[in-house]
């Protein structure tokens, strides 16, 4: 039992009263009788390493709130795991040469390393070729189709007669209808946007072989997800609506569109093969076998572990365990609305509570892409920044793309590694912690009297707990995280304004204050940081000779009781240079001219046309006067042009990925007046296009004029 000091007694009421008032938002969890949490990460695709955007968008925040409960005394189990199916590992194979299974390995095998490396504090994480998986997938598959949950259906593919292979949507090629681009994918257009069916493709082939392609009859199973709709209606539109608003959104407007069977196998020779009669060469689509992994993974720690962990069957099937996915926003769909249904079908397994889905995180304003090479590899960042996990912890989250898409610049890491981790937090701490060496040989001071401004700056901390634990229970990770950093803040200024260094030589009882103070200060940052930063929270609890964290400590204004003896202090943090900063400009310079000229090979200047074929194209400048979105075709903008004419002009363009309507009205554009009007399903007609340029990366810049000229001013 700690003897407080009675000046410091007082204010630790205040904080024994807050806390007690702050238990209200726990209170609501162990209403709903919650014992424990069950906390999965998506599985990352084991074809490649994995880069800044998965750790910004899903196992940094998982890692945050399961590194908290655990604080909190909570039971929790984190499963991850690496997702080894599916069509991106056989093509990752492809161009390497080598066996999908040897993809697999290696990728699993970094990728498992990287986590660990960054300390991503997972119970369990295997892979989805597991044998316990494969089983347990094949079982979960075979009790639907016993039950009669699925629908079977038999369809006319594309097959490949020399590979004798029934081809995937991604990889059949041809010319889109619609826009009469080659080489747009059974799924897609990526020039004009169009979603399309290999169907309706001109001309289709093999993507990978250029093979002609014929229609073969194949039978496969789908989830009739549309005899799920009503009950996903309530399920999330009503009984969801605190889910984040990305997320529901993107959840009303499948359910508005109508939800309609999905085929749950496929036509591979990778995977899980479909454990029915009459079923050979096909295997569970990897988005079926995938999530099950969640739950096969679970067993497998928790029957490799049964005293720890307890049975597997607490943390999926008692309605007191609460599910959370922490997933990015490609992924939105089949947690909320495909793997509930599967759940739901099955019968025996509890549904998530939560599914905190971030947005993207863009890299130096270009889209992070594993097949272009083109993202900060976790691997090689601590290859290149040894030991420096906390630091791009500390940016990904303090930067995270909870509700919007981020970009990820080197020079927004180095100023905030510089300028808050080194200038406050570190600066503070090391103040602190050299002064207590020098004045008081390491032992913690007595504390005095009070002055007021002692008072107010511990009064400022006594609420962070509050705080900080509202903002993690709500996914509020970025928040939470400036709340730690405030402490720091605090506490900097603290010291700067009472100048111990100055006042040792005037008043120097005063000066035990103020270190006291301080030295409570900094225990708390420990704690604070200690979900966010780990690796920095154990060198900083280790210089200040506190071996355990106790997050109820949090707000407490007296741990470290006078007397004590501290650890040496050293640096907890150190400056990033420029050169380190230029030598990754540089690497991602390097990339993008590599792929710039790798398009170019790709995409070689077509076939000389004469000048009188050139002059048929009638190619104009028209002002955007109004660009909305379509609803119901996601890709599409609507553009109203001023062409010069009374009467205007639309025309209709699959270029709303890249942007917000509002970002182009008032721009000039480029556009062909005269190419033939095209009509969408919706009877939408388009007269005309608009010429955009296709960046390296894949992504979209219209193309616009150097100064302003009168709407339909011919481009000659
Ligand atoms: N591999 C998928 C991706 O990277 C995610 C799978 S999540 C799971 O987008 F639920 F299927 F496991
Ligand atoms: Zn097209």
């Amino acid at each position: 039992m700690l003897t407080l000091h009675p000046n410091v007694q007082k204010l630790n009421i205040i904080n024994f009263r807050k806390n007690n008032r702050c238990e209200t938002s726990e209170n609501k969890m162990e209403q709903k009788n919650f014992k424990r949490t069950t906390v999965t990460s998506a599985l990352p695709y084991a074809n490649g390493p994995v880069h800044i955007g998965h750790l910004a968008g899903v196992y940094v925040p998982a890692d945050i709130y399961v590194r908290y409960l655990r604080l909190k005394g909570r039971d929790v189990l984190f499963v991850g795991g690496s997702d080894e199916h599916g069509v991106p590992v056989t093509i990752r194979a492809k161009k390497e040469g080598c066996t999908v299974q040897d993809v697999v390995d290696r990728y699993h095998g970094i990728i498992k390393k990287s986590f660990e490396d960054f300390g991503i504090s997972f119970d369990v994480y295997s892979r989805t070729t597991s044998d316990i998986h494969h089983k347990f997938a094949s079982d979960f598959f075979k009790k639907l189709y016993d039950d009669g949950k699925f629908i079977e259906q038999t369809s006319e593919q594309f097959y490949d007669e020399e590979t004798k292979q029934f081809l995937t949507d991604r990889n059949i090629k041809g010319e889109c209808p619609r826009c009469h681009a080659e080489g747009a994918y059974g799924d897609q257009c990526e020039k004009c946007g169009a979603t399309l069916s290999p169907d309706e493709l001109i001309n289709p082939v093999n993507a990978i072989n250029g093979n002609p392609l014929v229609k073969k009859a194949t039978k496969h199973w789908y989830l009739p997800l549309n005899d799920y709709q009503q009950w996903l209606e309530k399920w999330i539109l009503e009984d969801h609506t605190e889910w984040r608003s990305n997320v529901y959104g993107q959840c009303k407007s499948w359910l508005d569109s109508g939800l309609k069977p999905r085929a749950v196998t496929r036509d591979l020779d990778w995977g899980i093969p479909v454990p029915v009669e009459g079923a050979d060469g096909k295997v569970l689509y990897v988005w079926f076998d995938a999530p099950i992994g969640y739950i096969s993974n679970t067993k497998e720690i928790c029957d490799a572990n049964p005293e720890k962990y307890g049975n597997w069957e607490k943390w999926w099937k008692d309605e007191d365990t609460r599910l959370i996915h922490f997933i990015g926003k490609d992924n939105i769909v089949f947690h909320c609305i495909v793997f509930p249904a599967m759940l739901k079908a099955h019968g025996d397994y509890i549904l998530p509570d939560n599914v905190p889905s971030n947005e993207f995180l863009n890299l130096e304003g270009n889209k992070i892409s594993t097949s272009k090479n083109y993202a900060v590899w976790l691997n090689e960042y601590l290859e290149e920044l040894p030991n420096r996990q906390d630091e791009l912890r500390y940016v990904l989250t303090a930067n995270a793309p909870e509700t919007k898409d981020n970009d990820f610049t080197w020079a927004d890491f180095q100023a905030r590694c510089n300028n808050e981790l080194v200038a406050v937090y570190g600066n503070f701490v090391n103040r602190a912690l050299q002064l207590t060496q020098k004045y008081y040989d390491g032992i913690v001071p007595e504390c005095g009297e009070l002055t007021d401004t002692d008072k107010a700056t511990l009064e400022e901390f006594v609420s962070i707990k509050d705080k900080v634990e509202t903002l993690l229970e709500g996914f509020k990770f970025r928040e939470a995280q400036k709340e730690a950093m405030n402490l720091a803040r605090i506490g900097n200024k603290y010291i700067a304004d009472e100048e111990p260094w100055k006042v040792i030589k005037t008043d120097p009882e005063r000066v035990k204050t103020v270190i006291y103070i301080s030295l409570q200060l900094t225990a708390n940052l420990a704690i604070a940081f200690e979900p966010f930063l780990p690796f920095s929270s154990a060198k900083l609890r280790k210089m200040i000779n506190m071996p355990d964290v106790n997050w109820e400590d949090l707000g407490n204004t007296n741990i470290l009781p006078a007397g004590k003896q501290l650890g040496k202090p050293e640096l907890l943090f150190s400056k990033i240079e420029d050169d380190v900063i230029k030598f990754q400009m540089d690497k991602l310079e390097a990339t993008i001219k590599a792929n710039a000229e790798a398009n170019a090979e790709a995409k070689p200047v077509k076939e000389t046309v004469s000048f009188d074929d050139f002059t048929k194209l009638d190619i104009r400048v028209a002002t955007v006067l109004e660009c909305e979105r379509v609803p119901k075709m996601k890709k599409l903008l609507k553009f109203k042009l001023d062409d010069g004419t009374p009467k205007g002009r639309t025309i209709v363009s699959g270029i709303s990925q890249w942007y917000e309507p509002e970002q182009l009205v008032g721009k000039q554009v480029l556009f062909i007046a005269n190419l033939a009007p095209r009509e969408f399903k919706n009877g939408l007609v388009s007269e005309g296009m608009i010429l955009s340029a296709e960046n390296w990366d894949g992504s979209i810049a219209v193309t616009t004029v150097e100064k302003q000229v009168k709407g339909g001013s011919q481009v000659c």
